[in-house]
């Protein structure tokens, strides 16, 4: 009797870890393949270490090729890079208490030693491992499976922060230094991105990390810079120095190092520190899920040494994310700037995070869906990057009312709503929708387009329900009377609007491109394309071909903007604003100086020029016949090298192109600017 029961306990425990490794399994799938992982680290974690338990309980039991042996997921990718020194992953506490049972270990491991922790963020983004010889970066390979990963030296060189070279100091720099780090896309950015991809109809990425994971995977170099990757070294393997000491070194020569480590000499004054700690992640520009708690001293390290996944001389301490309850009291569509409709969840307001919220956006239809969220329903709210308020769960009310049901028509302007072939978001039909209008005013009156002041959100709101403005060319058209017309108007604000309006006029053309807001045209691609056509009637007549000669444009934002120009809706209103007089619609491209050295190269000047501005020294390049680009491309002739060169001098380098100092550079520009 006595052994049946053992073996049915050791066959269900067999089912039971089969299960949580096919689930494990795929969930590093999602997670370190996809970037869109299901559930949350928590609930990964708790998967990860039942599964522990059980191949401690039965060992007999415990394969080889578990995922409690190996980090990761193997990326079916063809550039793979074998990792020298494998890429540990963490274990993670929960509780003060399981810190101490940590430092106790740690103790009773080298006896009676003095020894100091450092405690510093964990930065909640993707491991990498980069790899300086002698001072000069090499490559930067994702994880992997801890042992070999894919490269994406690509990609990280992409990073502003990072210098592809180093100088080389012996013990420090000097042969192969192998350092570890997060990438990470900062909170701000996040935020901007997911917006921007909201408004051209995708569903944005859950979080920061998921951003950063996403990125770094891609094949499009352009984009990958345009999003803006950032990166954190927490870790070198390769040298024999304590921590502390060797990340300020590597401070010093420039390497953005996680910030914010501090050395502690026992655990217990960590302890009395955690929830200042975690209080303050709120106030970082990146996503922390923790800290991370390290022995300082190498040699204590190498005695500690390692288990199969994880080093016993650190252990990550895991802050719970925040969250908050509310009920639903409503799902609202809002339409955007190119007609997109995004359902928003409107709950009842809740305290999270250090502010108020009150609403969440919901992406899509789709998501409503899966969520299958319903209005009375309670929603378990949670910020992500500690800005955007999201619906994590859904907890159903007892007597629940029915399942939402997507409207046919828009709620603004009833005209009908259709999907796009391949998209999942409903887009407004109505060419004038009231709502799509208000938000193509609002661009382009925004600080970084056409810069009218008082065009702000109400008065937006006045002008476009009043039916006094129903296309961006109407605001040029308004008059001080029609202004002083509509309620709570004064004189004076609207003699102010009407001065910006009209100051507006002679913003440049690269202003004006942003602030016609063609989809997928940002500010630095606007200026590419300004500075590439020099007027707006070059830009027009552009062929996609022209388009993509542009260096960070490729097919995509070509055809974006080949097909934005011949749009009837967008010809008219062209045509209307040179005729308002806009400079930078009336303007022809200056004159290029048809001798000059530099004539029809396209150049990229980094690092700074001794007696020349930044401006000066892309004037010069102009005038000198060439054309500025922001970064080097394929289609870069020449680079500019300044003092303290940036990454565009390796990006260069790299790809062969021809490079000229700046002393060889303002010869040119002195014999140039004295003919
Ligand atoms: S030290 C032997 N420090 O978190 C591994 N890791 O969940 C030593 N991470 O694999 C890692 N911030 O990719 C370290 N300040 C930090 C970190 C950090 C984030 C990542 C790292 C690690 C993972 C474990």
């Amino acid at each position: 009797m006595k052994r049946r029961t053992h073996e049915n306990i050791v066959s269900s425990a067999k089912l039971r870890m089969q299960e949580l490794i096919d689930e494990i399994l795929r969930h590093n799938w999602l997670y370190y393949v996809t970037a869109r992982p299901e559930i949350s680290d928590h609930e990964y974690d708790f998967m990860l270490k039942e599964l522990m338990e059980l191949e401690k309980k039965f060992p007999e039991l415990a394969r080889q090729d578990s995922p409690t042996n190996k980090v990761g997921a193997t990326e079916k990718k063809s550039n793979q890079i074998k990792h020298e020194i494998p890429l540990l992953s963490l274990d993670n506490t929960y509780s003060p208490e399981e810190l101490m049972a940590f430092d106790n270990r740690v103790r009773s491991a080298v006896g009676n030693k003095n020894f100091k922790y450092v405690v510093e963020p964990k930065i909640d983004g993707v491991a990498v491992a980069l790899l300086y010889l002698d001072g000069q970066f090499k490559f930067a390979a994702t994880r992997g499976d801890g042992f070999a990963g894919e490269d994406v030296s690509s990609n990280v060189t992409t990073i502003k922060e990072l210098p592809l070279k180093i100088k080389r100091i012996k013990g420090v720099t000097d042969g192969a230094l192998h350092l570890r780090g997060e990438v990470y896309i900062s909170r701000e950015r996040f935020a901007k991105l997911s917006e921007q991809m909201t408004e051209e109809g995708s569903v944005p990425f859950a979080n920061p990390r998921n951003t950063a994971a996403g990125t770094l995977k891609l094949m499009a170099r352009e984009e990958v810079k345009r999003r803006e990757l950032k990166i954190f070294i927490h870790s070198f393997a390769g040298r024999d120095s304590d921590y502390f000491k060797f990340m300020m070194k590597l401070e010093k020569l420039g390497m953005p190092v996680v910030p914010n480590r501090i050395l502690y000499d026992s655990a217990e004054k960590i302890l009395t520190n955690l929830k200042r700690k975690e209080e303050e992640k709120r106030s970082y520009l990146f996503d922390t899920d923790g800290l991370v708690i390290k022995v300082d001293s190498y040699r204590l390290r190498r005695e500690l040494g390692e288990k199969a996944r994880s080093p016993r001389w650190a252990i990550a301490y895991k802050f719970s994310p925040e969250t908050a309850e509310s009920k639903l009291l409503a799902i609202e569509l809002q339409v955007g700037r190119t007609g997109v409709i995004t359902p928003v969840a409107k709950f009842e307001p809740v305290h999270l995070s250090g502010t108020t919220v009150s609403s969440a956006t919901l992406h899509n239809e789709d998501e409503i869906k899966r969520l299958d969220i319903r209005v009375g329903d309670y929603v378990v709210v949670q910020k992500a990057g500690e800005i955007i308020p999201q619906i994590i769960s859904v907890k159903p009310a007892e007597k629940r009312n029915p399942p939402f049901v997507m409207p046919n028509k828009c709620p603004v302007c009833f005209s009908l709503l259709e999907k796009e072939e391949g998209k999942i978001k409903w887009k407004c039909t109505g060419v004038n929708c009231i709502a799509a209008v208000r938000a193509k005013i609002l661009h382009f009156g925004s600080r970084k387009a056409m810069e009218i002041d008082g065009l702000g959100e109400s008065m937006v709101d006045e002008l476009v329900s009043s039916g006094l403005v129903k296309n961006i060319s109407d605001l040029y058209f308004l008059s001080a009377d029609q202004l002083i017309s509509l309620p709570r108007m004064a004189e004076k604000s609207a003699k102010n609007l009407l001065k910006a309006i009209a100051a507006s006029k002679e913003k440049s053309l690269e202003r004006f491109i942003f602030a016609l807001g063609i989809s997928g045209i940002g500010e630095t691609t606007a200026r590419d394309l300004a500075n590439e056509f020099g007027s707006l009637k070059a830009l027009r007549e552009a062929s996609i071909e022209d388009l993509i000669q542009v260096s960070e444009i490729g097919e995509i934002l070509a055809k974006s903007v080949y097909d934005f120009m011949r749009e009837p809706a967008a010809v008219d209103l062209l045509d209307k604003l040179h005729s308002c007089g806009l400079k930078a619609c009336i303007e022809e491209k200056k004159r290029e100086d048809v001798n000059g050295p530099l004539l029809g190269k396209k150049v990229v000047v980094t690092g700074s020029i001794p007696g020349l501005s930044r401006t000066e020294a892309e004037e010069a390049v102009r005038k000198m016949g060439g054309s500025i680009q922001s970064s080097v491309s394929g289609k870069t002739n020449l680079l500019v090298l300044g003092n303290e060169p940036g990454s565009k001098y390796s990006d260069a380098l790299k790809r062969g192109i021809e490079i000229m100092e700046y002393g060889r550079f303002l010869e040119l520009w002195n014999s140039h600017s004295n003919r």
